[in-house]
């Protein structure tokens, strides 16, 4: 199992012998894995474990204390998820086990905002915030976007399309960075086929992982782990000898992180890049808490969501008919996977019948 890496001056470079070294690395990666290793990708270790530190006190305050910040209103895109409130689609209701801080590291969009104000809220942020909470997730957020941006357009340039074709896509998206950490399990829970979180695809674009860290019971940051069991599990594509795909450990090579494919960018590309399965498995003992975080690069809400006419074959079209605009497949899933409510479905459509039935009425 070769999952290859990246390595981002490569892709950034004037030498067209690397940029297709990279090009290449990506091709193999995307295409039969759908992950990469990126090296060089400029996220700062230190700044993360420092991050990572102001999210544990927050995490670790009473659940009235971060009620607040819980904002069912706006489906939870902004500030704190609560624990139990998200479901993977492919998991037969089980939430997960996880807490989580979400927010946008670059200003929203004011016109996309009033076309999609549920998906463009304003950043939420605790009114105490312990120090570096929101320098911190922000600074992550920026320089996994700068990587994600040079991913993609070095995917671009591995598929034979302009340069610019995904990023110009995702310019004013709704991109959003995720702090999360997995819940301890209680004695009674472990072995019982509980998952931090349950196995999925992600929405959006691409996924950028700059690679998480284990709690120890007491709370305290353990290079060690837990198990060797608990952690991030990536699932690659089924091949006829391996229908199934192999499941894949998500830690990076030492200095790397991790960027997956997203739904999005397997609709455009007609499914050459396959969305990558992931599952969090907890531990086999009780007590351990997971920290991580992620970035997802989004495509702007009024994209199409269909193959890119150089994907269009018959079978694309079938797999991905009808083409759906971002934004509302953006709200169906999160009204599928639990954020937001399922009347957010009856804004689809028409939504003034009624004054047709007050004008009847002569009101
Ligand atoms: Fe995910």
């Amino acid at each position: 199992m070769n999952i290859p890496t990246v390595d981002l001056t490569d892709l950034s470079s004037n030498d067209p012998a690397r940029v297709e070294r990279g090009a290449a690395a990506l091709r193999e990666a995307f295409g039969v894995f759908g992950l990469v290793y990126v090296k060089n990708h400029g996220v700062d270790a230190q700044a993360l474990a420092r991050y990572y530190d102001a999210f544990g006190e927050f995490v670790a305050r009473p659940l009235e204390a971060k009620r607040p910040y819980g904002r069912a209103d706006i489906w939870y895109q902004r500030g704190w998820t609560p624990p139990n409130t998200e479901v993977a689609v492919a998991s037969n209701g089980q939430p997960d086990f996880k807490e989580c801080y979400f927010a946008a590291p670059y200003p929203t969009d004011e016109s996309s905002a009033l076309e999609f104000p549920h998906i463009y809220p304003e950043n939420v942020w605790p009114s105490d915030a312990p120090p570096y909470f929101q320098e911190g997730l922000l600074t992550l957020g920026r320089s996994l976007h700068e990587a994600g941006l040079q991913l993609l357009r070095g995917a671009a340039v591995a598929l034979g399309l302009p340069e610019t074709t995904f990023t110009d896509a995702c310019q004013r998206g709704p991109h959003v960075t995720r702090a999360l950490q997995y819940l301890p399990l209680g004695p009674s829970q472990v072995n019982t086929g509980i998952l931090w979180g349950e196995e999925h695809t992600d929405f959006n674009l691409l996924t950028l992982l700059p690679g998480g860290r284990f709690l120890d019971p007491q709370g305290q940051p353990s290079k060690s782990g837990p198990d060797d069991k608990s952690g991030l599990y990536l699932r690659t594509r089924a091949t006829p000898e391996d229908p199934k795909g192999q499941m894949v450990r998500g830690t990076a090579p030492a200095g790397c992180i991790v960027a997956q494919v997203g739904q999005q960018l397997e609709i455009l590309t007609g499914g050459t890049f396959l969305a990558t399965p992931h599952v969090i498995t907890a531990p086999g003992v009780p007590g351990w808490q997971r920290q991580s975080a992620a970035h997802f690069m989004h495509v702007h809400t009024s994209t199409v969501l269909f193959p890119l006419s150089k994907f269009r074959t018959p079978e694309a079209i079938q797999n991905y008919a009808p083409p759906v605009l971002a934004g509302t497949y953006d709200i169906k899933t999160l009204v599928d996977i639990g954020l937001a409510p399922t009347s957010a479905l009856d804004q689809l459509g028409y939504r003034h019948y009624d004054r047709l039935n007050r004008m009847r009425a002569g009101a």
